[in-house]
């Protein structure tokens, strides 16, 4: 566990990078976000949370939801189910490209671009008789947070302006990779994008990442092996284009969202959460990035 007076240092430390990246805003309701927020939380496996700055306010999750959507998946398909039709390669490609679904006939390169979130939605969808109630009694349970909701406001903003996602899920449909209807599905994506959590409650929800796949209760969420496998999918695509730049400066897995949240893990040892709403050119926090740089190499800790 680190020290909380070097959590706060980090904090301190990259604050001066506020202002070098830019906030999303092809979501109109993640526009208005406060760039100048900055924080940081960490989870150990003995169930300890320690944060800094702004460490207990809520915002947007975006693709960080993703990492939840695989494993509500992994809890309820056979995984020849997910493989045939999501890959797990890293894309090289931009989060929300349509060139490779194109170019691979709609089989998405991994779960989390969003051509492979977008089928990862319509697996839930073809299974789970309430979808988006799952997956927040899920996202509760593992942050021990009943508190925990989806962002109606940001949800309905991004249907509105749906067109990108809406054109990757009918191109991979017309290739026979889509089951249920695209409005449907999309509106669930969308609404698991909008899940409203700070990074204590992330760092706390992710910890079975960090823990052989037990939760913070010691409930047992997905296998040791599956969690493994699962790690080594962030670790080579969980930050899109900015993966091998993320695992050079960073190393660990890790899961960007447009809100500006980052989620990393050391496996065995603990999980992290930094939010900063400023993105880099890659659409990953820049001064979140930086956080978790300084994190690893004042513990001298990597995966690598
Ligand atoms: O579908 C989208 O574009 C957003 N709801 C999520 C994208 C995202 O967070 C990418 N991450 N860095």
């Amino acid at each position: 566990m680190p020290e909380l007076a070097l959590l706060e240092e980090v904090v301190e430390k990259v604050r001066p990078l506020l202002g070098k990246g830019k906030v999303a805003d092809y979501i109109p309701a993640l526009a208005g976000v406060n760039a100048q927020k900055m924080g940081i939380a960490v989870t150990t496996p003995d169930g300890v949370t320690i944060g800094a700055g702004d460490y207990l306010e809520p915002f947007s999750i975006q693709s960080i939801s993703k990492v939840f959507s695989l494993t509500l998946a992994l809890m309820h398909y056979e995984e020849s189910e997910i493989w045939s039709r999501v890959g797990k390669e890293p894309s090289g490609q931009s989060f929300n490209s349509l060139v490779q679904v194109e170019l691979e006939k709609g089989l998405p390169r991994n779960p989390f671009i969003n051509a492979g979130a977008l089928v990862i939605a319509d697996l839930l969808q073809g299974r789970l008789g309430a979808p988006k109630q799952r997956m927040l009694e899920i996202v509760r349970d593992l942050s021990h947070n009943h508190k925990v909701t989806y962002d109606n406001v940001v949800a309905n903003s991004e249907y509105k302006h749906s067109a990108r996602n809406a054109a990757i899920a009918y191109l991979m449909k017309s290739f026979g990779n889509f089951n249920n209807d695209v409005d449907t599905v999309l509106k669930t994506y969308f609404q698991y994008c909008s899940l409203k959590m700070s990074c204590a409650d992330l760092s706390k929800a992710m910890l079975y990442l960090a823990n052989r796949g037990q939760n913070l209760a010691g409930k047992q969420v997905i296998t040791a092996v599956q969690t493994r496998q699962l790690n080594a999918l962030l670790a080579t695509s969980g930050l899109y284009d900015g993966a091998g730049e993320f695992a050079y400066r960073v190393g660990m897995p890790g899961k960007s969202g447009v809100g500006g949240g980052i989620i990393a893990v050391i496996p065995g040892d603990m999980s992290v959460c930094v939010w900063s709403p400023e993105l880099d050119a890659n659409g990953n926090s820049l001064a979140g990035t930086a956080a978790l740089e300084m994190l690893s190499q004042c513990l001298g800790r990597s995966i690598f």
